[in-house]
């Protein structure tokens, strides 16, 4: 199917729509008045959705918006601009008391369980406590936690211990029970496994899948795992320096990526098959992430991007539907990943004959060189537009 672009929606179909968030923080000076002289632009115009009953992955290097985007959809950080809207309703210009009652709808678990636990109270009142606040404590509440419990896998009798008497698996069990006590149909999960030993990250993952299956819970599962990621979605939003770059199925995502820093990020993936894991060519991305305070003109990727041209700089590229709402934001979308891997690499190499004082040319060259039979590639101008 031909490239469009995306219709700027005039109604809000999905069960939570985000559209255009905008989220900055003012940056202080010294002194006595403290004058703002700065903005740390953390979510810059990010538009997305969740259906009921699946899963949406959010993926990207550290510092680049993920959780601000999910504290900012819950409303604990009040969004610059933009929408965020829940069945219809929309949440940027709700009192704080109405947004207390959609926050029943709309919960998050943290990465780390024992920090977002109150070590002073025991498993029924951490549990039973968001039960009191909204009203619902009646007198069969312990029962009602004590069935939560069970359905994260704990049993009733947990509930008189103390966070410090469980393994971090339990912990965020516990975690997800609270999150669960108002029967909600949307979790933020943010980094919800990240913090647990590999060895129990996967008990973790299927719990939550179990429990999306039984009660039809929307996830916004925001992860740098690339394999969890890719195991647990339905669809996939890839996110650099505040921006949405590219979003559609997992598979289109994982199988035909389009922008070029989701082939990037997912050249760094361990392959599972230890024959692919060999051969498996990665992209080094050469510079250091931009900062947010400044972030560059046009597409905020160009200052890493090997097919980068002066497009790029002028132009922010407009988010376009490659087919099926897999939308890329790029001037010059990826098309063959072998021939794109190897103009990154020569990129690289490249970039380092004439970035890095301390090696010889002679050495610089030689890298180039091997690059280039490695890749058994032809010689010459690479990376240019089109691609
Ligand atoms: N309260 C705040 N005040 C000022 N800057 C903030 C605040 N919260 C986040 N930021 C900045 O906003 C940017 C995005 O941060 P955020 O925590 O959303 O990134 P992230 O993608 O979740 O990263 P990580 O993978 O490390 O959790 C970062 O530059 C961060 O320093
Ligand atoms: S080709 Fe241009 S628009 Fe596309 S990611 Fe690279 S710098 Fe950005
Ligand atoms: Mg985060």
């Amino acid at each position: 199917m031909s490239a469009q672009a995306v219709p700027t929606p005039s109604s809000y179909e999905h069960l939570l729509d985000v559209h255009d968030l905008v989220m900055e923080f003012p940056v202080k000076g010294g002194g006595i008045f403290r004058k703002v002289i700065g903005k740390v632009q953390a979510v810059s115009g990010v538009t997305m959705y969740l259906d009921a009953g699946e899963t949406l992955g959010v993926v990207g290097e550290s510092g680049c918006g993920k959780s601000t985007t999910g504290r900012a959809i819950l409303q604990l950080h009040k969004p610059t601009s933009g929408s965020v809207t829940l069945r219809g309703k929309e949440l940027t210009t709700m009192s704080n008391e109405d947004l207390r009652g959609v926050r029943r709808n709309l919960q998050i678990v943290f990465q780390d369980p024992y920090a977002s636990l109150n070590p002073k109270m025991p498993v029924n009142d951490i549990i039973g406590e968001a039960l009191k606040i909204h009203g619902l404590w009646e007198k069969d509440g312990l029962d009602r936690v004590g069935d939560l419990l069970k359905l994260v896998g704990l049993s009733p009798e947990h509930g008189n211990r103390y966070p410090h008497e469980f393994s971090g698996g339990q912990r965020q069990r516990i975690g997800i029970a609270r999150a669960l006590a108002l029967e909600p149909e949307v979790l933020i999960l943010d980094e919800p496994v990240s913090a647990l030993d590999v060895s129990v990250q996967a008990g973790v993952v299927n719990l939550l899948e179990d429990l999306q299956d039984t009660l039809g819970l929307a996830y916004f599962f925001i992860a740098h795992d690339l394999s969890v990621i890719r195991h647990i979605s339905d669809r996939i939003a890839v996110m650099y320096l505040g921006k949405v770059v590219e979003t559609g199925t997992r598979d289109a995502v994982y199988n035909e990526p389009k922008h070029p820093y989701t082939v990037a990020l997912l050249s760094a993936a361990p392959e599972a098959d230890p024959n692919s894991e060999r051969s498996r060519q990665r992209i080094m991305l050469t510079g250091d992430v931009p900062s947010p305070l400044n972030p560059p003109s046009g597409c905020r990727f160009r200052t890493r991007c090997w097919k980068a041209q002066d497009i790029c700089a002028a132009e922010e590229p407009p988010p376009i539907d490659h087919g099926g709402g897999h939308l890329v934001a790029c001037h010059f979308p990826v098309t063959d990943i072998s021939k794109e891997t190897a103009s990154a690499a020569l990129h690289a190499a490249r970039g380092f004959s004439s970035g890095d004082p301390r090696e010889g040319r002679q050495e610089a060259l030689r890298r180039v060189e091997s690059v280039e039979s490695a890749l058994d590639i032809a010689k010459g101008p690479v990376g240019g537009g089109g691609g």
